[in-house]
């Protein structure tokens, strides 16, 4: 949600290194964007509403400049037009400034101080830039102006600000936004939201904490906290592969990403495996699981979905009970917490603020947490006492594919690895297992032509999907309905089979499509009667279903893995089948609209 990349050194092309850092934010999810850069000729502020293509064409020729910032923007206040696209300019010209956040009390701030001054946008962002030039115009030195901004400040933000008459110098500013910067070879520095626009300019990098102020200049970047304090912080580096980041032949990034899951899988059991047979995860996270009366499993999204399969392993393996909330409705609807309880928090971009407000809360009650997220030094792996990551590589399209499989993995082997240690013995060896299921998602992965088809028969041109599927396999169909509606737009619904005749099938009409999963023995049985509920109200029926509980007429099956470890291949179809309904539709299948791949507003 929102991306800022920054850069202040001694090459000229700074406008390169901007608009192809915004680039590689894109996946973040905006709507309009802008840079600034700043020369001997002064400030050249630009601007566009969309895509960076377009700003592209407002930029139109090269302005060479040693420094510059940029944002992406994911409109919040003030629509997502060019007056509100950042960066946005103090009333005297001086200070230029993007911002990510929202800033609570803009209104408030306005009131007691800018009355006098007209604003030119709809934005809360363009108060922090008219309350610095005021308190300089007022005598304050630019650097003790911010701090008193920040200081009123109330919400969340990401900040980088330019001064027209100081050329040597970027402020940027953090509190609950991300913000990360990278450290150049001493002619540079570089920042943004993430690492992405910065890799192929640097690998170490200096992480900034809520509350902090940093002064980057070309050779040396100085923290402060908001007393104005010097912080001092260690590097660190950070090893990604420019490949990872880069679509290479596919067509879209989710479709690469679907493609890399058998991959991420042997990749994890690499990274989990001991000297044995078995799973190594570090010993005082095995302990809190181990000893704690319940768990808590927090998270949104697809996040949320792998949290459900995640509580089945848990209970199942580990005998530990687990409840499963949507962070968003934890603080309202906070249940009656176990006297040892423990928080896991699932998130792959590892900022989502709904989650994030969760842990601050869980952290003042004194309970422990854990983050498994994929990447490493974010927000909620630092502030959670455990971390565990889940090694997927940059997930980029705003989909996700490859970290709900990755998070589904990580939660097994957690499960497994806490049975062993509580000795309850497991029936049977996850480590061949989960080998078997990384050969299946391939034999899936490259029937790709069988799915394409059944978008087109079963999804094109249809507005409605339901989604049915029992036990488990409810679980994974709410993830299939969830990849399904956001990037194609298509409304779509998962639902427990037995639950559908209790209100939903009155929804049923001629040829609504229904997909319907089976892997479990147990239910099969009770899926293909309400198959046969929804088909003799004309519903169109696409059967998807694990060899073994095949029937002759059933559209899709799928390699036998184990029971327990299904949700790990179902789900790759219902991926693959999502993809090809919006692209038939035309879609904007990576950046699907109003959607952000980080969420970092509540
Ligand atoms: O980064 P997180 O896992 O915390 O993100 C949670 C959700 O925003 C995310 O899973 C979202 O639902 C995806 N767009 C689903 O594809």
């Amino acid at each position: 949600m929102c991306g800022i990349v920054g850069y202040i050194g001694q090459n000229m092309d700074t406008d390169h290194f901007l608009l192809s850092g915004l680039e590689k934010l894109e996946y973040r999810g905006y709507d309009s964007a802008g840079i600034a850069l700043l020369n001997d000729e002064g400030i050249h502020v630009f601007k566009e509403k969309g895509r960076i293509s377009d700003l592209r064409k407002t930029v139109h020729t090269s302005i060479p400049a040693t420094q510059g910032i940029g944002q992406t923007r994911w409109a919040t206040h003030g629509a997502p037009n060019r007056v509100n696209a950042h960066p946005h300019q103090s009333q005297s010209g001086r200070f230029t400034l993007v911002h990510n956040g929202v800033i609570e009390n803009y209104e408030s701030l306005y009131e007691n101080y800018l009355k006098d001054i007209p604003l030119t946008s709809d934005t809360d962002t363009e108060i922090i830039v008219q309350l610095v030039d005021l308190f300089v115009h007022e005598g304050l030195e630019v650097s003790a102006a911010l701090l008193k901004v920040l200081n009123l400040l109330k919400g969340s933000y990401a900040i980088a600000m330019i001064d027209k008459q100081d050329a040597d110098k970027i402020y940027i500013c953090k509190n609950k936004s991300p913000l990360l910067v990278g450290l150049g070879d001493g002619t540079f520095n570089v920042f943004g939201s993430d690492a992405l626009p910065m890799i192929h300019v640097t690998k170490t990098f200096v992480q900034l904490l809520d509350e902090e102020m940093v002064i980057v200049e070309r050779k040396q970047v100085t923290i402060k906290n908001l007393k104005g304090e010097t912080v001092l912080r260690d590097s660190f580096q950070m090893d990604l592969d420019l490949d990872d980041i880069q679509k290479g032949t596919y067509a879209h990034y989710m479709l690469k990403e679907i493609d890399e899951q058998p991959f991420i899988v042997r990749k994890i059991i690499q990274e989990y495996q001991n000297t044995g047979s078995g799973f190594e995860v570090q010993s005082d996270i095995v302990e809190a699981v181990s000893t704690c009366d319940r768990i808590y499993i927090i998270a949104c999204g697809t996040s949320y979905h792998a949290g459900l399969i995640g509580k089945q392993y848990l209970e199942n393996w580990a005998q530990v009970p687990v409840e499963v909330h949507i962070a968003s409705e934890f603080s309202y609807n906070t249940p009656l917490l176990a006297r040892k309880s423990l928080f896991i928090f699932i998130s792959q971009s590892g900022e989502t603020a709904d989650s994030r407000a969760v842990l601050k809360k869980v952290k003042q009650l004194g309970y422990p947490a854990l983050t498994i997220t994929n990447v490493v030094g974010s927000t909620l792996s630092r502030e959670a006492d455990y971390s565990l990551f889940l090694h997927a590589g940059p997930e980029i399209a705003v989909a996700s594919t490859k970290a709900y499989t990755a998070q589904i993995t990580v939660l097994a082997i957690l499960a497994a690895v806490t049975a062993d240690h509580k000795s309850i013995p497991l029936s049977f060896d996850l480590l061949h297992e989960l080998g078997v299921v990384a050969n299946a998602m391939e034999l899936i992965c490259d029937r790709k032509p069988e799915m394409q088809q059944l978008a087109r028969e079963y999804l094109h041109d249809y507005r409605n999907a339901f989604f049915i599927g029992r036990h488990i396999d409810y679980y994974v169909v709410l993830e299939g309905a969830l990849k399904l509606k956001e990037i194609s737009y298509i409304q779509a619904e998962g639902f427990a089979g037995g639950e559908l005749k209790h209100g939903t099938i009155a929804l049923i009409e001629t040829d609504t499509p229904v997909i319907a999963l089976t892997t479990q023995s147990n239910t099969n049985l009770g899926i293909r009667s309400n198959m046969k509920e929804v088909a003799a109200r004309g519903a169109k029926v696409c059967t998807i279903a694990m060899e073994g509980l095949d029937k002759p007429d059933d559209q899709l099956i799928i390699p036998s893995v184990h029971e327990h470890l299904t949700p790990l291949l179902a789900v790759i179809p219902l991926q693959i089948i999502s993809y090809y309904a919006a692209l038939e539709k035309g879609c904007d299948i990576d950046k699907p609209r109003n959607l952000a791949k980080s969420v970092t507003v509540e």
